[in-house]
């Protein structure tokens, strides 16, 4: 039985409230302040009665209007009940479940408490149904500001001091790997005789020896009139990946004579390019030769990476295979 509502006909007897109140002042000793007359009394059918105090129930109602009826003590340890009141029986205590602990005793006046055992919390504003693990560390960049308690998980924060540091950590080798990536990229597609090719193209994983040139055949059959044709094409690759400083002494290996440059140099005086296309051209009219020629005179004078470079890209190109 819930307790009846109090909240009802009180405005009649507004006059005999205060009768009532000095009866109270008479009767009940006050501990703390002026109980209100709903904290004392409650409805029974008809009249009021009386609550019972803490720890008991009410065992029969009252039969006169105000008075008390006949209470009877709650079970300590079981059953309990809090404050005064009008309730037919006691209130069943709490159990405390195998993942929490007893912070406090049942009582016959106050239920008991329950908490979740060190290590575990049930968020305050949940029904606790199961107490959950706390978070043990806190994601990187952060840091423990509140310890795991039973009633909230740890809280962690940025860090205050050194929270930079703790990011260039973590973005320090990615951005030295996206780096390296880039400068890989950018060498394989345009090698010339520096360091980061040196790197790529004559280190690790493919046997590569400097010192065995690399020596290419025509990857299919084909008249002298177009191999030559190929063969020229060749040419700009030379210029392109034999160092500026090193043309002269490519031509040297070549053996073509002073003469035979100056006169290239002369015929192109603005286009360093074509003043080097023009040299070729002279040694291949003058000592036809072929691009394996060419590649050897690479190696003669240690230019093995462009060496290489131009003969991977002429494999690649469909033209030529390797074939050392
Ligand atoms: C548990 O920790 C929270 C903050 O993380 C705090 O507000 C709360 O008062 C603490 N509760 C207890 C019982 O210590």
């Amino acid at each position: 039985m819930a307790p009846r509502g109090e909240s009802t006909g009180y405005a009649p007897m507004a006059k005999l409230t205060l009768c009532f109140f000095c009866i109270f002042l008479l009767a009940a000793p006050i501990t703390n302040g002026l109980p209100l007359s709903s904290d004392l009394y409650y409805q029974e059918g008809n009249i009021r009665c009386l609550r019972c105090p803490a720890g008991t129930f009410v065992e029969k109602p009252c039969t006169k209007p105000d008075t008390i009826g006949e209470c009877s003590s709650c079970h300590t340890g079981s059953t309990y009940s809090e404050g005064p009141t009008g309730l037919d029986h006691c209130l069943t205590c709490l159990r405390c479940r195998d993942d929490q602990e007893e912070v406090r005793p049942c009582t016959a006046t106050q239920n008991a408490e329950c908490r979740c055992k060190k290590g575990t919390y049930c968020p305050i504003d949940h029904p606790c149904e199961v107490c959950l693990t706390c978070t043990e560390k806190c994601p990187p960049g952060q840091e423990l500001q509140f310890p795991c308690n039973s009633t909230s998980d740890s809280q962690c924060g940025p860090a205050e001091s050194g929270s930079w540091i703790v990011w260039l950590w973590l973005v320090l080798p990615l951005l030295l790997l996206v780096l390296i990536v880039v400068v890989l990229c950018k060498c394989r597609k345009q090698c010339k005789d520096d360091l980061c090719c040196v790197l790529i193209t004559e280190n690790p994983g493919r046997e590569e020896n400097p010192l065995i040139p690399v020596q290419l055949a025509f990857a299919r059959e084909m008249d002298r009139e177009e191999q030559e044709t190929i063969f020229r094409q060749t040419w700009d690759l030379f210029v392109e990946h034999v160092p500026m400083e090193k043309w002269a002494q490519f031509m040297r290996s070549l053996r073509l004579s002073d003469n035979t440059v100056w006169e290239a140099k002369e015929n192109n005086r603005d286009n360093a390019r074509e003043q080097n296309i023009a040299m070729l051209r002279a040694w291949y009219q003058q000592n036809p030769g072929d691009v394996n020629d060419l590649l050897a005179s690479l190696h003669d004078i240690n230019l093995h990476t462009p060496a290489r470079t131009i003969a991977s890209i002429l494999v690649q190109k469909g033209d030529y295979v390797e074939i050392n």
